[in-house]
C-alpha cells in the first residue's frame, strides 16, 4: 500500500464492496457523513456491542445497562450545558444576507479550486480548515476565507461578518401541529450519558444500587459536525458505548485511574497492538471535568481520539437537580452521610471501534511465487468479532459433498454464525472468506465420506490440518470465547 490515505480509500472501498458499509440512501447520491451497515457491517458491529457490553454488565458486579429514549425533555440539554455550549462557526454574507456554515463553504470553494484542476491549492486550504477549525480560530478563519477570495454563491461578493458559533444539536418538533416558537422543539440527543444521569436515582432505588456503582448503555446520538469527510469516523448519525460510573465525592481520582486502565485493558483484550493505542490527557479541561482524557488509536489517518474518559464530577447531577428540582443524592451508610456523587464517565464510538478494527484487520498480501503472481486482501479479525465464524465448503458440487456439509452447519449453526459455499473453485472461495475476516473454512472432500474427517484451513497462516468432523465446534469454540 503506497500511503495511509490510499490505505484509507481501500478499506473504504472494501467496505462497501463486501457489504460491511454503504453510504446511506445511495440511489439518491448518498447523504454526507451518514451511512449504512451491510450484511456483513452489521454483523461485525453487533459482535463489537456485544464483546462492550458483557464486559460492562456480566463482568461487573456493581454495573447495569439501560436502554433509554433518544427523545428526552428538552430541559435536559440546558441543563447539560449543550444548548448554550454545544456550537460550530457560521458565517453571514451582508449582501445576501445568506448564512454559511464556514466548512460548507470553504469545502465548495475547494471544489471549485479542484473542477480548475487546482488539486493541491485545494487540499492545502482544507487542511488550513481543519487546524482552524480544531483550534476554534475564527479569525483564522475569516482571514482564510478573504484571503482564498471565497465569495458568496448567490450575491457574488467576499462581504462577511464575523464568524459566529451554532448549535450542533438537530432539533425537531414534537406532536401534531408545528408552531411557531420553542415551545414544541426537541432535540436528537448528542450523547447517550444524559438518559444515564436522569435515570439515575431510578436504577439506584430500583436495582438497590451502592455506591460505587456504574450505569452502561448502547444507542445512537446526532451531531449536526462541520468537518464530515472522514468515512464513519466522524458521522451525523452515530452509536455511543457509555458508562457512568458513580462514586463517592473524594473517590475520583483513583477511580478515573481505574477506568483509564481497565479499558484501555478491553482494547488490548481482542488481540489489537498495544502500539496502535495512546492516551492523549487533556491539558484544557472542560467547565465539569477535573480530569479527562482520551484513548487515541492509530488509524490510516493517523492518531486520533477513539474513547474519552472523563471525571465529570457532581457536574450533571447537581445541574440536574438544580433544573428540575428534584433532589439527585444518594445516602452512604457507610458514612451516614447525603451527597450528590461524582462521575467517572467512558465514552467510546462503536463506529470509530468498528474502523479500528476494520483498519487495523485489513491487509494486502503479494503470495507470488516465481511461478505464478498471486494475492489476497485479507481482514484478520479477531475471530470473536468476525462475522461468519466458519465457512463449510464441499469440495465439488455432487456426490453427497454439500448434505455432509450441510450436516455439520446443522450441528454447529446454533452455537455461531457458519457460510455454505459450493459456487466456484475451492481457491476462490477461501479468497472470498477471507476477504470478509471469516478465521476458519472447512472443507469436505471425497476422503470425508471414508473417515469422518474434513481439513479446517486458518485464516490468517492459511495453514491446513486435518480433523474429525467431532472436533469442529469446539475448536472454533474456543477461537471465539
Ligand atoms: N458523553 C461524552 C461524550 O459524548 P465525546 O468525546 O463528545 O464525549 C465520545 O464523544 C465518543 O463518541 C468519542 O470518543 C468518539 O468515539 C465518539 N464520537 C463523537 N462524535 C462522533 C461522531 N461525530 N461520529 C462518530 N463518533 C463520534
Amino acid at each position: 500500500m503506497a500511503n495511509d490515505t490510499n490505505k484509507f480509500q481501500a478499506i473504504i472501498s472494501h467496505c462497501k464492496e463486501y457489504g460491511f458499509i454503504f453510504p446511506s440512501s445511495e440511489i439518491y447520491d448518498g447523504l454526507q457523513a451518514v451511512y449504512d451497515y451491510g450484511q456483513m457491517g452489521a454483523e461485525l458491529k453487533k459482535n463489537i456491542k456485544d464483546y462492550w457490553w458483557k464486559s460492562m454488565t456480566q463482568l461487573h458486579d456493581n454495573i447495569v445497562g439501560i436502554d433509554a429514549a433518544i427523545f428526552m425533555h428538552p430541559t435536559t440539554w440546558k441543563a447539560s450545558g449543550h444548548v448554550d455550549n454545544f456550537n460550530d462557526p457560521m458565517i453571514d454574507n451582508k449582501d445576501s444576507k445568506k448564512r454559511y456554515r464556514v466548512d460548507h463553504l470553504i469545502e465548495a470553494h475547494a471544489e471549485l479550486m479542484e473542477k480548475d484542476g487546482r488539486d493541491d491549492e485545494a487540499k492545502g486550504m482544507l487542511n488550513e480548515m481543519d487546524r482552524l477549525l480544531a483550534k476554534d480560530d475564527f479569525e483564522g478563519l475569516k482571514k482564510l476565507i478573504l484571503d482564498r477570495g471565497v465569495k458568496c454563491p448567490i450575491s457574488g461578493t467576499s462581504n462577511w461578518t464575523d464568524i459566529r458559533q451554532f448549535n450542533l444539536m438537530f432539533a425537531t418538533e414534537f406532536g401534531a401541529v408545528s408552531e411557531e416558537g420553542d415551545d414544541n422543539k426537541v432535540y436528537l440527543r448528542p450523547e447517550t450519558a444524559q438518559g444515564i444521569f436522569v435515570n439515575f436515582l431510578n436504577v439506584q432505588k430500583t436495582g438497590r444500587m451502592k455506591i460505587p456503582f456504574g450505569i452502561a448503555q448502547i444507542g445512537k446520538a446526532f451531531r449536526n459536525e462541520i468537518v464530515a469527510r472522514q468515512f464513519i469516523f466522524r458521522m451525523r448519525e452515530f452509536e455511543q458505548m457509555e458508562m457512568q460510573f458513580f462514586v463517592r465525592p473524594g473517590t475520583q481520582k483513583e477511580w478515573y485511574e481505574y477506568w483509564k486502565e481497565q479499558r484501555l485493558q478491553w482494547h488490548l483484550s481482542l488481540g489489537l497492538p498495544a502500539e496502535n493505542y495512546r492516551f492523549h490527557d487533556h491539558i484544557k479541561l472542560a467547565h465539569y471535568a477535573d480530569a479527562a482524557c482520551d484513548i487515541e488509536f492509530n488509524f490510516p489517518i493517523g492518531f486520533k481520539e477513539l474513547e474519552g474518559i472523563h471525571s465529570r464530577t457532581d457536574f450533571d447531577l447537581s445541574r440536574h437537580q438544580e433544573f428540575s428540582k428534584k433532589k439527585q443524592q444518594y445516602f452512604d451508610t457507610e458514612i451516614n452521610q447525603n451527597y450528590i456523587p461524582y462521575v467517572i464517565e467512558t465514552s467510546i464510538g462503536l463506529d470509530r471501534m468498528f474502523l479500528a478494527v476494520v483498519s487495523n484487520s485489513y491487509e494486502e498480501q503479494d503470495l507470488s511465487t516465481p511461478e505464478k503472481p498471486d494475492s489476497r486482501v485479507v481482514m484478520k479479525l479477531p475471530a470473536k468479532l468476525a462475522p461468519i465464524k466458519m465457512a463449510v465448503l464441499p469440495l465439488v458440487k455432487k456426490d453427497g459433498l454439500p448434505d455432509i456439509a450441510r450436516e455439520i452447519i446443522k450441528d454447529c449453526r446454533s452455537s455461531f454464525r457458519c457460510f455454505f459455499e459450493e459456487k466456484d473453485a475451492i481457491g476462490k472461495r477461501y479468497r472470498r472468506m477471507d476477504a470478509i475476516g471469516t478465521p476458519f473454512c472447512v472443507t469436505v472432500d471425497y476422503q470425508t465420506k471414508e473417515d469422518n474427517t474434513v481439513t479446517i484451513r486458518h485464516r490468517d497462516s492459511m495453514e491446513q490440518e486435518r480433523v474429525p468432523v467431532s472436533k469442529l465446534k469446539e475448536m472454533v469454540l474456543a477461537a471465539i470465547e
